[in-house]
């Protein structure tokens, strides 16, 4: 497979954020996440994750085409739901990093592209003096009706990575799930690796 994984800010960055919603409509349609894709919540959401400033994609080319991103920007830029668990136990949001998501289409997966989308990221987020690096993860019921037969969480993923969930740093994030009416909230666990 002939994928080259590339860190993209400034002007590249902005050219490739209209890849990020669509692969995140893409790839976040099916288990855990179940969104029902909004191109309207995408563009607010993009436009903020792009005035970040030292935000970063780090993107998955085949050719020309983009078929995995990764997304990553300082902690205090992000929305007053994201850092508010930091705020509220005293954390000094400059020293972190968040990571948003990372979106890669299935046919491309299991060959370490999801390795890279972690390396590459925290070297830029280290490069731009992070001393930690978070993101967070949807929290489901392991009885939940739509999980898929064989479905395997990524938590062994991410501890391999260095990451570990942090026991009460929670937030919610609410979008509209396939076949509902409107947008539920939901729990989402923060996760957490020192950088340095
Ligand atoms: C997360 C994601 C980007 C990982 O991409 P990937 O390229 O398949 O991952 P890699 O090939 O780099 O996997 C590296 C290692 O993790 C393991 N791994 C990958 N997915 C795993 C899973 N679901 N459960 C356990 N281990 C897993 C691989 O076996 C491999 O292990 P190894 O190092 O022992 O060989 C991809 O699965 C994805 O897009 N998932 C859907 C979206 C999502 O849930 N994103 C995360 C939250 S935003």
């Amino acid at each position: 497979m002939s994928v080259r994984v590339e860190a993209l800010t400034g002007a590249l960055l902005t050219a490739h954020l209209p890849d990020v919603a669509r692969l995140r409509i893409e790839v976040f349609r099916a288990y855990p996440y179940l969104y029902d894709g909004d191109l309207a919540y995408e563009r607010d959401y993009i436009a903020a994750f792009a005035a970040a400033p030292n935000a970063v994609i780090v993107a998955a080319f085949d050719g020309d085409e983009v078929v995995g991103a990764s997304t990553a920007a300082p902690l205090r830029a992000q929305v007053g739901k994201v850092t508010a668990p930091f705020r509220s136990r005293g954390d000094d949001l400059s020293a972190y990093f968040y990571f948003g998501e990372s979106v890669l289409r299935a046919s491309y997966r299991g060959h370490g592209i999801g390795v890279r989308f972690f390396e590459e990221r925290e070297a830029h987020a280290r490069a731009c003096g992070a001393r930690y690096a978070a993101f967070c993860s949807v929290v489901r019921p392991a009885e939940h009706p739509a999980r898929p037969k064989g479905y395997e969480p990524l938590d062994a993923f991410w501890g391999k990575r260095g990451y570990a969930p942090e026991p009460g740093l929670i937030c919610n994030m609410s979008w509209k799930e396939i076949g509902a009416l409107a947008e539920s909230a939901k729990p989402m666990q923060f996760w957490t690796k020192r950088l340095s």
